[in-house]
C-alpha cells in the first residue's frame, strides 16, 4: 500500500509568550498554521505559558534515556516534537532577547536531544519573533542557534520572520509582518514537500 506522505506531515509550534493563546506571537503561528493548512499540512501549536517548565540542570541524566527526569512538562513537550515534521519555535522580545519560557524549551528539549542521537536532524525549523519596537533580530537569530545545532534545515521567508505590536492583537495590523509569516509557512510546506518528495 502506498503511504501518501503528504497527508500525515505536521509541524510543532511553540509559543514561547506567557500571554499564551492570547497574544500576539500565537496569531504570528496561527497564520503560517494556514499557509501550511493551504498545502496540506498539519500542525499544533504549544502553548508554554500554562505549562510547568524548569530550566536545565545540566545533569545530563537524560543521555541515553530520551527523557529528562524532572517531573514537569517537558518530557509530553520533546516527544510532540520528536514526531513533528517541523518545528516553529516563536517568541516575544523580552529585554531584547527571548522569554525565559523559550529558554528553557530549547535548553531542555536541545540537551536531551543531543544525548540520544538527535531525533531533530533533518526536520525543518523556523524561528517567529514579535516586539512592540526593537529586539526582533536578535530573538531571530537566538531561536535560529536552536536549528543549527540540531543538523535542522531552516525555512525561510520574503523578510526575517518577525512583526510588530505591543497590546494583544496588535500584530495584525502589521500587513508585512502578517505577509512575511504567510510567505514563510509557504515556504516551509514547500520545503518538507522536497524533502519528503
Ligand atoms: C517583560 C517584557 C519585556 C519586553 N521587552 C521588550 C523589548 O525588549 N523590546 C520590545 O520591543 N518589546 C518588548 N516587550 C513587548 C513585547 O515584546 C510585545 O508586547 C509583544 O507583542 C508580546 O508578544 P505576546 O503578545 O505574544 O506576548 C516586552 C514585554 C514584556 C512583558
Amino acid at each position: 500500500m502506498k503511504v501518501n506522505l503528504i497527508n500525515i506531515m505536521k509541524v510543532v509550534m511553540i509559543n514561547g509568550s506567557t500571554r499564551g493563546s492570547k497574544g500576539n506571537t500565537q496569531i504570528l503561528l496561527e497564520t503560517v498554521a494556514r499557509a501550511l493548512k493551504e498545502k496540506q499540512i498539519d500542525s499544533e501549536i504549544v502553548t508554554l505559558a500554562d505549562k510547568k517548565l524548569n530550566p536545565c540542570k545540566g545533569c545530563a541524566a537524560c543521555a541515553g534515556k530520551n527523557r529528562c527526569i524532572q517531573d514537569d512538562d517537558i518530557n509530553a513537550i520533546y516527544q510532540k516534537m520528536v514526531e513533528a515534521d517541523g518545528i516553529v519555535l516563536g517568541s516575544p522580545t523580552y529585554f531584547g532577547n527571548v522569554t525565559s519560557r523559550i529558554q528553557m524549551l530549547v535548553e531542555r528539549t536541545g540537551y536531551i536531544a543531543r544525548g540520544n542521537g538527535n531525533p531533530f536532524k533533518g526536520k525543518v525549523g523556523a524561528p517567529v519573533a514579535v516586539a512592540r519596537r526593537a529586539g526582533t533580530t536578535f530573538v531571530y537569530a537566538a531561536l535560529n542557534y536552536f536549528f543549527g545545532i540540531a543538523e535542522m534545515p531552516i525555512a525561510t521567508s520574503s523578510y526575517w520572520n518577525m512583526a510588530i505590536g505591543r497590546e494583544p492583537g496588535a500584530v495584525s495590523k502589521d500587513d508585512e509582518g502578517i505577509k512575511t509569516m504567510t510567505t514563510l509557512g509557504e515556504n516551509m510546506a514547500d520545503l518538507l514537500l522536497k524533502l519528503h518528495a
